[in-house]
């Protein structure tokens, strides 16, 4: 028998009552079990995002909700900020100008937040801008940035605020509605803790009447249809049936384990994390006060061949790590903790990440990242 253990930024480890669900045999997604299964989701959905906005599931990666969070509420011309600490940001900001957009880029250097001072600067200088786009958590660099202090430098500034909230939401704190974010991309494979395809995108009141004037060209992802349809729990084109019974089920146990129980334990399993790897003298990549829940960078330590590690790790234990992505592909690998993951997942990692790493010579004492993983544990839960 041979185990894989995923520890990738997403797709994530499914728990066995979504891996149930996804055998479930069809229904008619014109009849009422589909309607009760929908609103049931989608009333969840609006829990998990914290809003009482609208929210819309497209049948897609989560690429397809970035593109309907800019298609929908923009025209071509129109001027979007696009605020990028990495690979993400810099998604964003190329579909806004694939669509027309008179695109401002703001580049922060790979490993840093958004500084708000540097993004106020920005909207200052231009106060026309109808848009800010960025990432919630930069999954490349293993960065989230603070929402409370870029809704602050916003303030009462009329621009529509849309977020990639694609690897946080669930399990970094995301109050959409306190915080007035206007458009909320999710997408499924992340902290849903179900397969890739599904992408969520939530929807301000403001934003929604943007939608009407909007010009950029938009069919399939079209956010009026699909809220039409919606309200009589319908949608304007077959629905991913076998995705949505995993997502009522994911989101009922996302909820019956309290959304605050889970983001508590995301960062359990990122602190063990951060503390294993510091403790064999590892450096995380980036400003560790920015440091993400769901994915942890780490650079690639001296004398070491990383894409070995990461084969050994893979063939040996079946531990599948990420490697760089982007402009520091060979700077850092990443190991992402999200969804279905406990602390006992921390220490499996960290354990074969010792084991690995001894293997090709990097020197450490094996149990010394463990240790001070388990040290914080029991600290933790005193
Ligand atoms: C922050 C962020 N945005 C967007 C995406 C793109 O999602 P997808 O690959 O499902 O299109 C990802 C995927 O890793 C992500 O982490």
């Amino acid at each position: 028998m041979f185990k894989t253990r995923l520890f990738i930024p997403g797709p994530t480890p499914l728990t066995p009552e979504v891996q149930k669900a996804l055998s479930s045999p069809m229904i008619n997604h014109r009849g009422p079990e589909y309607e009760a299964l929908q609103k049931e989701v989608l009333e969840n959905l609006r829990k998990v995002f914290k809003t009482s906005n609208r929210v819309v599931i497209f049948p897609s990666a989560g690429t397809g909700g970035m593109e309907a969070a800019i298609v929908n509420f923009l025209s071509p011309g129109d001027k979007v900020i696009c605020a990028s600490i990495g690979v993400f940001g810099d998604r964003f900001a190329s579909i806004a100008k694939t669509y027309g957009a008179d695109l401002i880029k703001l580049d922060f250097p790979l490993g840093k937040a958004i500084d708000p001072e540097e993004l106020k600067a920005c909207l200052d200088a231009h106060p026309d801008a109808k848009a800010l786009l960025m990432t919630h958590n930069e999954t490349s660099t293993g960065v989230t940035n603070d929402l409370w202090a870029i809704k602050e430098v916003i303030g009462d500034r009329d621009i529509l605020w849309i977020v990639d909230a694609i690897s946080s939401l669930v399990a970094i704190d995301l109050p959409t509605d306190e915080l007035g974010v206007d458009v909320v991309v999710g997408g499924s494979q992340k902290a849903f803790m179900i397969p890739p395809g599904l992408s969520f995108i939530s929807v301000s009141e403001k934003a929604l009447e943007n939608s009407e004037r909007a010009k950029m060209p938009r069919f399939y992802f079209d956010v009026r249809s699909m809220l039409k349809s919606m309200e009589r729990n319908q949608t304007p084109y077959t629905p991913a049936l076998p995705q949505l019974f995993a997502l009522r089920e994911a989101l009922r146990q996302i909820l019956e384990e309290g959304l605050e129980n889970v983001q508590r334990r995301h960062r359990m399993v990122a602190e063990t994390i951060r503390r294993g790897v510091k403790a064999i003298g590892l450096n995380i990549f980036g400003e560790e006060r920015f440091a993400s829940n769901t994915v942890t960078a780490i650079y690639n330590p001296e004398g070491v061949d990383v894409r070995k590690l990461r084969a050994f790790l893979r063939e040996k234990f079946g531990v599948v790590l990420a490697g760089g992505q982007g402009a520091i592909q060979n700077t850092i690998f990443r190991i992402g903790h999200l969804g279905y993951v406990d602390v006992m997942d921390a220490l499996t990692v960290l354990s074969a990440l010792e084991i690995g790493l001894k293997k090709q010579g990097f020197p450490l004492e094996l149990g010394q990242a463990v240790r001070a993983g388990e040290e914080y544990i029991a600290e933790e839960v005193q």
